[in-house]
């Protein structure tokens, strides 16, 4: 039997990562645990969003259909930008590698790795609740430093490689509004490059 718009199997559902953070993060248990339940959050949202989603279209409510399209893409940038932002907190962390391509195209757009970060942090310490998200457009050797204040708003079909949560919840504890500069320079130094 074809495959209709209205199949199931349409959505994956998503497991959240049981995430380690390495011991010196800068950030304390507490706000790393508030901040991972958020994550996790996102995931429970997703997964019961597709779950609407089946119902929506079986009994044909085309309203909440589309506002709940909307929502499962916020849901969705919820997830992946917080894994790339907790994965660089752990032993393993995220890498730019020198020889790598994204790396290649830093250096000419910007010169120096350091003007780059400078970029990003300039991005993060100005423009208030959101996301700083780095994507690298490859075919056009671009790197694009971008704001994203919402997420569902951002999304953008280029692969990421670096993301600084600028919402408060990821700071507030440890850092006042005054100190998102130091916030901002901690992150940035869990970023790997080699
Ligand atoms: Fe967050």
């Amino acid at each position: 039997m074809p495959r209709t718009w209205y199949s199931r199997n349409m959505y994956k559902k998503y497991t959240a990562k049981n995430y380690s953070l390495k011991k010196d993060t800068g950030l304390s248990q507490k706000q790393i645990d508030i901040h991972l339940g958020l994550y996790q959050g996102y995931v429970t949202q997703y997964n019961s969003l597709i779950d609407t989603l089946e119902e929506c279209k079986k009994n044909n409510h085309t309203k909440a259909f589309s506002e709940c399209n909307r929502r499962i893409n916020f849901e969705l940038a919820g997830i992946k930008n917080h894994e790339l932002y907790f994965d660089a907190l752990t032993e393993e962390g995220v890498s730019i590698k020198k020889e790598s391509e994204v790396y290649q195209d830093i250096i000419a757009q910007y010169g120096t790795y350091e003007a780059f970060i400078a970029h990003v942090k300039q991005m993060a310490l100005t423009r208030g609740i959101g996301w700083v998200l780095c994507v690298h457009d490859q075919p056009a050797k671009a790197i694009h430093v971008l704001w994203v204040a919402d997420h569902e708003l951002g999304g953008i079909a280029l692969p990421a490689f670096l993301a600084v949560d600028m919402w408060e919840h990821a700071f507030l504890i440890d850092y006042t509004p005054a100190e998102k500069g130091t916030y901002i320079d901690t992150y940035l130094s869990h970023i790997k490059v080699w």
